[in-house]
């Protein structure tokens, strides 16, 4: 057995220099996507209360962020919208005016090589908040999907470079895939959000997406935070349904599920680093408990260490910018 005293760990933890020859996990800016916010109204630039740092935009300011975020090397944006009225079906996820797909337009406009990543689900858009609409009381799974698939249409018509199908029904990436092939979209990846928990860790999300749901929970759909083996199976039937890239979600408290993914599927993994995790994060060094820059590093290493290639983070444009110092 190789040990102490022929091998000295330390030779190459000595000089900075060293231990950057040796890393095996760099964050780069071009690892990120960057949800945001959209809203309607005129000149609304709104923070998120439990979102430091996160805003409400209303479309007259996405152009001048949509430049930002790419000029700081960020790929994409990941949008949610915050739509002027919400109804039992969801109607706003696919009006062709709906509020995200104004938003699609406008950011292609300001910032064609920025990618236009569709959230596509209902909840933003029901008045009973939940990712489906409601039959009998229960989250009706099949009724769903054709709205999905039409919220995806309607994004992709407006020029989403990608669809992100978030709700957690059975089906939806195949209904979306099917619809967008017969609308001569075959070109136009999906990202599924295939091993999504039901998370506390959501909580801040929902106040910024207005969209908790109005009674029960999500976890009738939503995967159980107990389950890994069966995350696997998820993200199995994502893609046999034809997902391009493949996600888990959240990221911090679900490391071990990412790399078992990266270990078993050869697909692009997408991990994303909820709000609640990002909100912990800002908390404790608003407090001065702990220091906000390395312990951002920290934790978006450690996703990227586990196996995610991608990386969905309300830190995005801030590590972007501790990148460029
Ligand atoms: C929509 C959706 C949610 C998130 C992303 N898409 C909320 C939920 O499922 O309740 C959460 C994102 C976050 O917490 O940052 N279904």
């Amino acid at each position: 057995m190789l040990g102490f005293p022929d091998v000295r760990l330390r030779r190459v933890r000595e000089s900075a220099t060293m231990r950057s020859l040796v890393r095996e996990t760099r964050l780069s800016a071009s690892h990120f996507i960057y949800p945001l916010f959209v809203t309607h109204g005129e000149g609304v630039k709104e923070p998120i209360e439990p979102m430091p740092g996160c805003f409400h935009l209303s479309l007259d300011l996405l152009a001048e962020e949509a430049r930002e975020i790419a000029s700081l090397g960020i790929p994409g944006v990941l949008l949610f919208g915050l739509p002027p009225e919400k109804d039992a079906v969801g109607s706003g996820a696919y009006d062709p005016e709906g509020i995200v797909q104004e938003a699609i337009r406008v950011i292609k406009e300001a910032a064609p090589s920025l990618m236009v990543v569709g959230d596509v689900c209902l909840c933003e858009y029901t008045d009973h908040g939940h990712c489906g609409v409601i039959d009998n009381g229960r989250v009706d799974n099949d009724k769903t999907l054709d709205l999905l698939a039409r919220a995806a249409l309607a994004q992709v018509q407006a020029g989403a470079d990608m669809v992100a199908p978030s709700s957690m029904m059975d089906g939806q990436v195949r209904a979306i895939r099917e619809s967008l092939d017969a609308a001569g979209e075959q070109d136009v990846p999906i990202m599924g959000y295939a091993a999504k928990y039901a998370s506390s860790f959501y909580g801040p999300f929902r106040v910024a997406a207005d969209s908790t749901p109005q009674f029960g929970d999500r976890r009738s759909y939503q995967m159980d935070p107990a389950n890994a083996r069966m995350a696997l199976r998820e993200i199995e039937t994502d893609i046999a349904e034809g997902a391009d890239i493949v996600m888990v979600k959240p990221a911090l408290a679900y490391l071990d599920v990412i790399r078992q993914a990266r270990e078993r599927f050869d697909y692009p993994l997408a991990a994303y680093n909820v709000s609640g995790e990002y909100s912990m994060v800002k908390a404790a060094s608003q407090l001065g408990w702990v220091d906000e820059q390395p312990v951002t590093m920290e934790l978006l290493t450690a996703i990227r260490r586990a196996g995610a290639d991608i990386t969905i983070s309300y830190h995005a444009k801030q590590v972007a910018r501790w990148l460029q110092e």
